[in-house]
């Protein structure tokens, strides 16, 4: 077993810090103050890569394989949960999702836009009754002559209101169940799409959320992605690498709660010394790195299995479970070791707190993530009546 990042990986990583810290962190207090998403941005993490570093060169990605792809996104995430949302929905949902499952057409028109900035994508499976139980899509895609018409809702949308193309997931047969699921790559500036921006959040206000609401939206044949039937399994197999994603960037928020935790515990004085030589001060930076630590094991366990081409949604669900919920402590741990300091937004970890909350319920909820593992170690279904 070899801990060590290759050369190449330690240079990836290097860069996206460097990345990180010259053009995100300077934005994120005054975009999160401003609710601004932050589409120059946007389009320099596209000229960096980043916007499709899985997806292979031939269709304009950056080629990355998965573990580097954890490595930037950890980066991107301890600078800006907002902006590591927009690398995770572009590359992790809707590249994944079209390299997977498109067909060699699909992924020529569609992945070199992406991967460019040029197009945004979001991902429309959540509904506004539909979560967790991901299989009740409520939108309903019904046959035409030349393609499909598309009625109905979503809900949550990362990126809703600036995707060009949404993956948008309908039932066709409602009595077919999951078998009767199709995934559908929706221009959105089609007749009777539309979006509303999603407002009052708690955090990630620098990033875009969308209610979306389609009303007799055609689309053609050829932008079904898959076959009518295979729609839970493009969303299944994007979430794969979605909540890889976001267990990534969950560990930069740890990591960045502790760098941000010593830094101040060594400049700020109380009774006559820095905080930092206070034991109980030392325990909780203590916490936050050996969470950080384990946390970044299991994502790179992930990747590296991924790399692989071998079986891990069962590991994927265990490194986003285990990194959402560490972040979410490191967060409140690294407020707590701030002081009155922390509550305020000159330090990010006011940002981290707010930010990170949503990191449990989006791309799948700690409890789902449960009960896919607990469903693989038993191999009973907790979702099916016994
Ligand atoms: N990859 C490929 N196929 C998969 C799969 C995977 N990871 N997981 C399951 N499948 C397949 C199964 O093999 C099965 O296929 P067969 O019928 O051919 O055997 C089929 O899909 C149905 O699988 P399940 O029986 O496991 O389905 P289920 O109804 O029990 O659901 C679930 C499982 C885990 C609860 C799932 O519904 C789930 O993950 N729910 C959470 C939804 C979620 O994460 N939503 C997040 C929305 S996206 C978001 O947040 C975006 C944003 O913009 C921020």
């Amino acid at each position: 077993m070899d801990f060590d990042l290759t050369d190449e990986q330690r240079l990836i990583k290097e860069t996206a810090r460097n990345f990180t810290d010259n053009e995100i962190v300077e934005q994120a207090k005054q975009n999160a103050r401003n609710h601004h998403f932050d589409l120059e941005l946007v389009k320099k993490l596209a000229q960096q890569g980043y916007l499709g570093a899985i997806v292979p060169q031939q269709y304009g990605g950056a080629g990355l394989d998965y573990l580097s792809y954890g490595l930037v996104v950890e980066e991107i995430g301890r600078g800006c949960s907002s902006v590591r949302t927009v690398v995770s929905v572009q590359t992790s949902l809707v590249c994944s999702a079209i390299l997977k499952w498109g067909t060699e057409e699909q992924k020529h028109k569609y992945l070199p836009k992406l991967c460019s900035g040029e197009w945004l994508g979001c991902f429309g499976l959540t509904e506004p009754d539909t979560g967790s139980d991901a299989v009740k899509q409520r939108t309903r895609a019904t046959k035409t002559d030349s393609g499909w018409v598309i009625n109905g809702a979503k809900m949550w949308i990362s990126m809703g209101n600036y995707a060009k193309v949404a993956l948008i997931f309908a039932q066709t047969d409602p009595s077919l169940g999951h078998k009767g699921l199709g995934c559908f790559m929706v221009d959105t500036d089609q007749p009777g799409f539309q979006t509303q921006v999603i407002e009052h959040k708690m955090g990630l206000h620098a990033s875009d959320t969308a209610s979306i609401s389609l009303e007799d939206v055609e689309v053609a044949d050829e932008d079904l992605l898959g076959t009518i039937g295979d729609g839970f399994k493009v969303a299944m197999s994007s979430l794969d690498s979605g909540r890889y994603s976001v267990a990534a960037g969950c560990v930069g928020i740890c990591q960045g709660c502790v760098e941000e935790s010593v830094k101040y515990a060594k400049e700020r004085e109380q009774f006559g010394r820095p905080i930092a030589s206070f034991q109980l001060v030392q325990a909780m930076i203590a916490d936050m790195v050996v969470k950080t630590d384990a946390a970044r094991m299991l994502v790179w366990r992930a990747g590296f299995l991924k790399d692989q081409g071998r079986p891990n949604t069962t590991e994927t669900s265990i490194a986003k479970l285990y990194a959402t919920e560490a972040a979410v402590e490191c967060a409140n741990t690294a407020i707590q070791v701030h002081g009155g300091a922390g509550y305020v937004d000159d330090h990010p970890v006011e940002r981290y707190f707010r930010d990170v909350r949503v990191t449990t319920l989006y791309e799948g909820t700690s409890q789902i993530q449960k009960l896919i593992i607990g469903r693989s170690v038993t191999g009973i279904n907790a979702l099916v009546p016994a």
